[in-house]
């Protein structure tokens, strides 16, 4: 392949001079821009990405990215119809400027240590060997029949391999949606069957908190409703035997050994898929989030290096599942695009008791721990001698993502985990996004760090709070739905072959704005708080959920003609499900029968995270006349905040929420509703 040198014209068209170098200023660690760039401070790098995006993206794209062919056009984008393009006319491999690139510069650097659940058994891949397991594998899927633009599904556990899968994919230019090991076989093939894939990636089992879990047979059961899959692709993680019903079925490692460790990558348009991953929204079915090539990886890789202070020999530990947007760009994309070594956790916080995050801290050196608010709210209900008895000296910065994170748990973080040296950052940012959207900016050295607040819009992004109104929302100590009103080169590109759910989704309430879903607060500073969703989307233990994808599954009972679920706070896992379930006139006696069918219902056709922690039997739903539930009684009701109930003039019955409350107050006084909590 010929690998041209990066846009360097393009540069002398876009860098004026009045960028030269200011004499004296700090230039940022590595990896550094080469260009004048680099020696701007933060806050003069972001009011230059939004004043020209095309000058600051222009030349970030083209310094840090190895092209096949330079790119004719920064950007196409217009918000209100979802048109969005970044870098076009661009020819590269994601794969290439992930492994190629570092290879030539230091092939024995390490870009993996897989975190095996059994603790102190860690595996370390060089870039060398990752490059050689990648291209392995990807001659692997080209021998089976999978080429440019074919979907893989990748239903894995964090390790090296599905990391290999991940960058194979994007070698040969396939399109891999990675779908999280927890969900069940009606979730997986839901997805398979929306992306119509050629070929399933898995384990024979896969190993968590000493527990193992039979991968290969929910897949087995899953492909039996998917006839697009040609091939299943299974890696041998433990030592027990599966049942392989081949030609179908495919031992990877057999396969992968008498393939070249050489594989030509595909030269791709920067706008051609990267991945899909499925995430879900306040209605129906999960929506195929697409992420695209050049600007996801740049956008990642930036991210990566200024929101965590990324310097070179870092080893990167973000505890993340490659199932989730976290895993993908900020375990495998943003960390290897850098040069990184990047920890993949395959464990839990408590395996095998609580001090297992900071006994592999001490361990592996970590520089950067990034982890999710429910788990540090796990670990800070034990001693603190769980953490105090690890050195963790090695620790540079913390980051906090997936959902709001408590005082409590940042304090616990920053002054227990960090000792109080460690610049904490509370990132916000979504699936569709790609990558962190607002943070604190620890590389800008001296500025102030709010506890428990996103704080700062990264580089590009133009936060904007809309009234009720509908109309922008100035000035400091105000609130408001959280719109971005200028695309950036991560944001997602389209759902799925469904691109007027896109529209309607992100761009059609406010239109000319990103519209996030969440609320948020500014202050008086012009700092950013998240107050959360403002749509039936709940986050439970940071993942998250649609509350009509569980009512939707609720409702396949035969005896349950209607159900409302909505999100109730919990200590530990920020919020859990509740369900409000009418049962028919002849159920109404033996209802625990059913619930436990309910249970069963909800695992079996999305996840065991998605069960409701709670359910009530009401006789009938609080609605309007016009036949909408309004949730908000339901929620003041499961809250206890029955004082202020607000206006139900405009309920179709309102003697419907006395019996609700007093349902609620008899399910209450059952002793064993309590104990879970
Ligand atoms: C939703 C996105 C971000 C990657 C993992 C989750 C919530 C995310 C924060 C934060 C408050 C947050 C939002 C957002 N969220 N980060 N730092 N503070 N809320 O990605 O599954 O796409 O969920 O998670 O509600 O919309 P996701």
């Amino acid at each position: 392949m010929a690998v041209r040198s990066r846009g360097t014209k393009l540069l002398q068209t876009f860098l004026p001079r009045c960028l030269a170098p200011p004499p004296g200023r700090r230039h940022l660690s590595s990896p550094a821009w080469s260009s004048q760039l680099a020696s701007l401070p933060p806050r003069d790098l972001y009011r230059l990405s939004v004043t020209d995006p095309d000058q600051f993206w222009g030349s970030a794209a083209a310094e840090r990215l190895r092209w096949v062919e330079p790119f004719q056009r920064v950007r196409d984008c217009e918000l209100s119809s979802g048109r969005i393009s970044w870098f076009l006319g661009g020819k590269l491999n994601v794969s290439v400027n992930c492994l190629d690139v570092h290879v030539e510069k230091h092939p024995d650097r390490v870009a993996l240590i897989w975190e095996r659940d059994e603790p102190g058994t860690e595996v370390k891949v060089s870039y060398r060997q990752l490059l050689e397991m990648t291209c392995r594998l990807a001659n692997t899927l080209k021998s089976h029949g999978i080429h440019k633009g074919d979907r893989v599904a990748i239903y894995m556990p964090v390790s090296p391999l599905a990391v290999a899968a991940m960058l194979a994919c994007a070698r040969i230019g396939a399109v891999h949606t990675v779908v999280f090991a927890g969900f069940s076989s009606e979730a997986l093939a839901g997805r398979i069957q929306d992306a119509q894939c050629k070929a399933v990636v898995t384990c024979n089992q896969s190993v968590r908190g000493g527990r193992l879990i039979d991968l290969k047979a929910t897949v087995d059961a899953a492909v039996k409703s998917c006839p697009s899959v040609q091939h299943v692709f299974v890696s041998q993680r433990t030592d027990n035997p599966t049942v392989m019903d081949r030609p179908r079925d495919v031992q990877l490692e057999e396969a992968m050994s008498p393939q070249s460790s050489i594989c030509p990558p595909e030269t791709l348009d920067s706008e051609d898929l990267l991945f899909l991953l499925y995430t879900s929204g306040s209605t129906g079915q999960p929506k195929g989030i697409v992420h695209t090539q050049a600007g996801y990886l740049l956008y990642t890789a930036l991210t990566h290096q200024f929101v965590f202070d990324y310097r070179e020999g870092d080893v990167f530990g973000c505890v993340a599942d490659i199932g989730w947007i976290t895993g993908h760009s900020y375990v495998v994309y943003g960390p290897l695009c850098n040069g990184a070594t990047t920890v993949l956790f395959e464990s839990t916080p408590v395996y095998p008791d609580p001090g297992r995050y900071w006994e592999t801290v001490q361990r592996l050196g970590i520089t950067q721990f990034y982890g999710a608010p429910t788990a540090l709210r796990l670990l800070l209900k034990y001693d603190e001698s769980w953490v105090k008895k690890y050195d963790r000296s090695s620790l540079r910065t913390l980051g906090s993502v997936g959902e709001p994170i408590n005082h409590e748990a940042w304090h616990w973080f920053h002054s227990v985990v960090g000792e109080g040296r460690c610049p904490l950052v509370d990132t916000w940012w979504q699936t569709e996004t790609g990558g962190i959207c607002i943070a604190p900016h620890p590389a800008d050295e001296g500025a102030p760090i709010i506890p428990a607040m996103a704080m700062r819009p990264f580089f590009g992004i133009q936060p904007v709070l809309m009234s009720e109104e509908g109309e922008p929302v100035q000035g400091g100590d105000v609130g408001g739905a959280l719109c971005i009103s200028q695309a950036w080169p991560g944001m997602a590109r389209t759902i799925y072959r469904d691109h007027q759910r896109f529209v309607d989704a992100y761009f059609s309430a406010y239109p000319g704005y990103y519209f996030t879903g969440d609320g948020a607060y500014r202050s008086a500073e012009g700092y950013y708080q998240i107050t959360g969703r403002m749509d039936d989307v709940i986050n439970v233990s940071g993942h998250r959920l649609g509350t009509a994808e569980i009512e939707d599954a609720l409702d396949e009972h035969p005896s349950v003609p209607e159900t409302a679920v909505i999100g109730v706070p919990h200590h530990i896992k920020g919020e859990v499900p509740f369900a409000f379930v009418v049962l028919k006139e002849e159920q109404q006696e033996e209802p625990d029968a059913i619930l436990t069918e309910l249970r069963n219902l909800v695992s079996t056709k999305i996840a065991k995270y998605a069960v409701p922690q709670h359910f009530l039997v009401v006789k009938r739903l609080p609605k309007t006349r016009s036949g909408k539930i309004m949730r908000r009684i339901l929620r003041k009701v499961a809250t206890e905040m029955t004082d202020d109930l607000g206006d139900i003039s405009t309920l179709d019955d309102p003697s419907v929420v006395k019996e609700i409350v007093h349902a609620y107050e008899q399910y209450r006084k059952q002793p064993h509703q309590r104990k879970e909590e």
